[in-house]
């Protein structure tokens, strides 16, 4: 007898709601919390000049600046006099001044003038404006939007740290200037190694993913607690072999390989990865990407950070790529509805390492990766491509 095979009856009509304990990041959701248990990129420091700069983070609106005696602050957008936006504010010497009544804020919050008040008027001591510790690293402004006494040190990536380099700090404008979509979605992305040679290889290509990136590699995976590695491994024709190891780190840093490796040069192209990225979510279905990327006057910038990249949508549907791929997974991509499948398991083991982290967090300890000694912030980042010649295999 002919089996039935079921129909989309209801099927497409029942979307269930969104795995909320992995994407939410909203204040009080567990995985809003954890992510304000890591120092997360909010700017780019050439991006805080002489006009304070609005950002959307983790559901808070905020606003970046850098003071006159050069301190980065982040503070709530809204003053707490009576919420004007101090975006509008005027930078001084010591802090933001609000431009509506003149209330002046230090980058810890502390209210340092009030000029409508009377001279004798000790009330300023008493306000106190929403701040968020921040630092700079690499370009980037990092805040730390958890609880104080749990702060971390900020964390440094040893691929980033060649005191005799140059680096450059760009917005990821891959996704578009800001990527419409849940920011897990994004990072999973960088864990999921057969993409590259279907998603990429199988199209025209935006990013200039090499010919052998589209030949059929054989998939393995590394992981701990702190991140999950992808090792893809390539045995190309003339026998050379390429492998690529790629890693995203709990909970929003990545670090890709370059991917223009022809896989025929082991001196020039096995190399470590030359970038470190994070997908830092601006609500839970919006997104901003950045980058810091070694600068090797002899080789290409992994992402040219010129400027969101315009396509038509026939343009999009012919030659989709990382953008069409993963905003289109729905704002939120429902984890009930997939069907995961071997090629899956950098993903599912990322999310086990989320939840695990969560636990942690909720148990009372620190979440993986975040540590208060000095001289351990530093995260040894295991991405980079290897080429062995033919006679080396
Ligand atoms: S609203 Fe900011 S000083 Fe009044
Ligand atoms: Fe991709």
């Amino acid at each position: 007898m002919a089996t039935i095979r079921e129909s989309g009856y209801g099927r497409n009509a029942v979307v269930p709601p969104e795995d909320s304990v992995l994407t939410h990041v909203g204040l009080g959701t567990p995985m809003g919390e954890l992510l304000r248990r890591y120092w997360q990129p909010v700017c780019m420091s050439s991006e805080l000049a002489d006009l304070p700069k609005f950002i959307k983070i983790l559901d808070e609106e905020l606003v970046a600046y850098r003071d006159k005696s050069g301190n980065v602050g982040v503070l709530g957008a809204h003053c707490c006099h009576r919420g004007t936006s101090l975006e509008y504010g005027r930078i001084e010497k010591n802090g933001l001044r609000c431009c509506y009544h003149g209330w002046l804020f230090n980058s810890e919050g502390q209210c340092l003038d009030q000029p409508g008040e009377p001279k004798e008027s000790n009330y300023k001591d008493e306000i106190n404006q929403p701040w968020y510790p921040a630092q700079e690293y690499k370009g980037l402004v990092f805040a730390y939007m958890g609880p104080l006494d749990k702060k971390p040190l900020l964390p440094k990536y040893d691929v980033l740290e060649d005191e005799n380099a140059d680096y450059l700090a760009y917005r990821n404008f891959s996704r578009g200037e800001v990527a419409k979509c849940n920011w897990l979605q994004l990072q999973e992305n960088a864990a999921d190694p057969v993409h590259t040679n279907i998603l990429h290889g199988w199209n025209p290509g935006l990013f200039e993913f090499s010919e052998v990136m589209a030949v059929e590699p054989t998939y393995d995976y590394k992981h701990a607690n702190t991140h999950v590695s992808y090792i893809r491994t390539t045995d190309l024709d003339s026998g050379y072999k390429l492998t690529r190891t790629s890693t995203i780190f709990v909970p929003t840093a990545r670090s890709v390989p370059p991917t223009e490796v022809t896989g025929t040069d082991p001196d020039r192209e096995t190399e470590r990865a030359r970038m470190v990225g994070w997908w830092v979510p601006v609500d839970n279905e919006n997104t901003i990407g950045f980058h810091v990327e070694l600068i090797d006057p002899n080789k290409k910038i992994f992402q040219p950070p010129d400027a969101p990249l315009v396509r038509s949508y026939e343009e999009k549907q012919r030659a989709p790529d990382d953008w069409e791929a993963q905003t289109s997974q729905r704002p939120i991509a429902r984890h009930a509805l997939e069907h995961l499948a071997t090629s899956d398991r950098g993903v599912a083991l990322f999310r086990r390492h989320l939840r695990e982290a969560i636990k942690m967090m909720e148990n009372g300890e620190d979440p993986p990766g975040v540590t208060r000694q000095p001289n351990q912030e530093l995260i040894v980042v295991p991405s980079g491509n290897e080429v062995v010649a033919p006679d080396q295999a």
